[in-house]
């Protein structure tokens, strides 16, 4: 038996295609921070009295597609340990009331730190990293704390993410606005998937990304949050404009995104550091200076509640507990 805790991240140079769709091998590098208010544990139990893997998520049975999907995974940590029994998978999501920030990076991260422990497997981080790729891309970063990088490589031993700094030594942090809680109708799947093939514009944002990861990567280095969260919000708007050009075209954007985004460039225009940034759905993240947070606060609170806003600095990479011996 063994127990995995791994947190989220948000990615600042975004993953959206991938080359293989089975190893998940992406089209781009990514670059994320990851956040110490999210975070999913997970235990996991071989057993060889089970006929089938049972799974609950947040006290919950899973069936049908949400247990196929971790069967799969499953198969995979089976494979390499070549111990064959059922598990038994406890999971349980950690995000702050009002959050629905449930995330498949931290759940990918914490199932492939528990599984391959739990199977009687030591894997050092970086192959941890690329078994958690297996699950969910995003989940690859989630090994790591603070700034980390995805290498897209070329195949399954290539393609794994590496820390940039994993214990932050200045001020960066995010925010995330909670506009709406409702379950995504475009899985990040499916849409990227969609963008690869039918967005004219899929080879420009290669281009974009190559360009990105380079001055992201100066900017960390010189600390420079301004231009972290500047190239951030570019990045993010240009990976929402290949679903808007896919063919159907569709957005993860609704009315309320569009809300705080506009009170995020209000701030702005008042001469505070914020910047915004999305993902698969329409919450929106700031990214700013912890010094500025208490005016960032204040300031979005005049459009949103203040349980809305969810306040996270960098958070760890994973932590194993080896229950068995
Ligand atoms: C917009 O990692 O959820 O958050 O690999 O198909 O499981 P799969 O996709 P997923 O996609 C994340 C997309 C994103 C950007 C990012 O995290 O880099």
């Amino acid at each position: 038996m063994a127990t995995a805790k791994a947190h989220t991240n948000i990615a600042l140079v975004k993953y959206w295609g991938k080359k293989d769709q089975d190893l998940i091998i992406p089209q781009t590098d990514s670059l994320s921070m990851t956040l110490s208010e999210f975070y999913t544990t997970t235990q996991v139990v071989f057993d060889p009295t089970l006929t089938a893997d049972q799974v609950t998520i947040n006290d919950q049975a899973v069936t049908g597609d949400g247990t196929n999907r971790i069967t799969r995974f499953l198969d995979i940590v089976r494979q390499l340990s070549g111990r064959h029994d059922f598990a038994r998978v406890n999971s349980h999501n950690h995000v702050p009331t009002a959050a629905g920030l449930a995330s498949s990076a931290s759940a990918f991260a914490a199932l492939a730190g528990a599984a391959s422990r739990a199977a009687g497997l030591h894997l050092s981080r970086r192959d941890l990293s690329r078994l958690a790729r297996r699950g969910s891309g995003s989940a690859t970063r989630s090994i790591y704390g603070g700034l980390v990088e995805w290498h897209r490589g070329h195949d399954d031993a290539t393609s794994y993410a590496e820390p940039i700094m994993e214990k932050l030594d200045f001020g960066l942090e995010m925010l995330a606005i909670m506009v709406n809680t409702a379950r995504k109708k475009i899985s990040s799947r499916y849409g990227m998937q969609s963008s690869v093939i039918s967005s004219p514009y899929y080879d420009s944002w290669k281009d974009v990304v190559a360009h990105d990861m380079a001055t992201m990567k100066a900017a960390i280095a010189a600390r420079d949050i301004p231009a972290i969260g500047h190239i951030a919000e570019e990045n993010a708007l240009r990976m929402h404009a290949l679903t808007l050009s896919a063919d159907p075209g569709y957005t993860y954007f609704n009315s309320e995104t569009l809300t705080a985004i506009t009170a995020v460039r209000a701030l702005r225009e008042q001469g505070l550091s914020c910047y915004f940034t999305m993902d698969a759905g329409p919450n929106v993240k700031v990214i700013y200076d912890r010094h500025d947070r208490d005016q960032i606060v204040d300031g979005l609170a005049q459009t949103f509640d203040r349980d809305r806003l969810v306040v996270s600095p960098a958070g760890p990479g994973i932590e194993i507990w080896d229950e068995n011996n």
